[in-house]
């Protein structure tokens, strides 16, 4: 009897002063694990006589449910101590300035893109798309590149190994296939990426350009002139803007021109941008070649057409004074920031 009362007073004790839930457990262990105090004198029961052996029990296991239940509680004391000094050090300054959210944005590139893609929707061209990866027969001859002929040297192209194959240097190619593919009336835009080893402040390998493609009967030049107006002054957002037409020569449609704006940035005075002639270059144009509607067993008899190509980043430095194209793939923070 006296045993357990200074047993228990002991661990009273022991619980008390555990000042963590490790130093309680280590306690836990001391009385009641598997070689602890107490259940060493359970397993001690068995060797006592038979008649001090109910008594024996009944202490040891009044001893056992005092210390459990001194345990449970210096626990719940301990976890409530442990949360409440979490609570404190994890108080919330309502008063703080906030850190602030940074939106991303869309690259430049893709605003452009995609500002030309909704332009011509709205006039019912759909969008087609064509491998970067192209063969010299979508690239070259169903576009009326004669073999040996200066045009196809002109266009820097990166041959990969395995002819014909080759890196797209225009979208043109897509023309080829789309008209293969849906055949007369068409009336698409391509946009995509392109490849030509060129490298300078208005020349990088990869660009973008946006092909544009209408063929059906009596298609003019005069509609081209008319699409290419309309396109060009929502662009830009000027009602004034001018068009003018130059005579220029790409194997694929006849005639074929060059379209130039006059200069945004003087209004035509002449300045650095504009070279002091006035005018900006934005794309090349023309009739489709009837050898290229052959080529698309199209029947050049009863269909015409007309095409143009645009470069995107061309369009991005003019609509957004960007002077190195180059800065369009730096990935330089500085630069994207302004796009957002
Ligand atoms: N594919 C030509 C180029 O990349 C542009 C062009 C497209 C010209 C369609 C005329 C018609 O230079």
């Amino acid at each position: 009897m006296q045993k357990f009362d200074q047993l228990i007073q002991e661990a009273q004790a022991r619980i008390a002063a555990s000042g963590s839930l490790v130093a309680l457990d280590e306690v836990r262990v001391h009385y009641l694990g598997k070689k602890g105090v107490l259940t060493e004198q359970l397993k001690a029961l068995g060797a006592l006589p038979a008649s001090e052996r109910p008594a024996a029990g009944q202490q040891t296991n009044q001893a056992k449910h005092a210390v459990t239940a001194m345990l449970d509680a210096r626990r719940r004391e301990l976890e409530a101590q442990t949360l409440s000094a979490q609570l404190t050090a994890a108080t919330v300054d309502v008063t703080l300035p906030g850190r602030g959210q940074e939106p991303g944005g869309l690259h430049p590139v893709t605003q452009i893109l995609e500002r030309v893609q909704a332009l011509f929707a709205s006039l019912g061209f759909g969008v087609e798309e064509g491998p970067e990866i192209e063969d010299e027969f979508h690239n070259f001859d169903a576009l009326n590149f004669k073999p040996g002929h200066p045009a196809r040297a002109e266009m820097d192209t990166f041959y990969l190994k395995d002819w014909p194959l080759l890196l797209r240097t225009h979208t043109s190619p897509v023309q080829v296939r789309a008209l293969l593919k849906h055949g007369a009336p068409l009336r698409i835009i391509a946009p995509g990426r392109t490849f030509r080893h060129d490298y300078d402040v208005t020349h990088t390998p990869m660009f973008h350009q946006v092909e544009g493609l209408l063929v059906d009967k009596e298609v003019s030049m005069a509609h081209l002139r008319g699409v290419l107006t309309d396109f060009l002054q929502r662009f830009f957002e000027r009602d004034d803007l001018r068009l003018r037409f130059r005579p220029s020569y790409f194997p694929f449609v006849e005639p074929g021109a060059e379209v130039d704006i006059n200069c945004i940035f003087c209004d035509g005075a002449g300045c650095r941008v504009c070279k002091h002639s006035g005018w900006l270059e934005v794309l090349g144009c023309g009739l489709v070649h009837p050898n290229v509607l052959d080529a698309c067993r199209v029947d050049p008899r009863r269909y015409s057409g007309w095409a143009f190509g645009v470069g995107i980043e061309r369009l991005g430095m003019l609509r957004y004074g960007i002077s190195d194209i180059r800065m369009n793939f730096e990935n330089d923070l500085r630069f994207l920031r302004q796009f957002r």
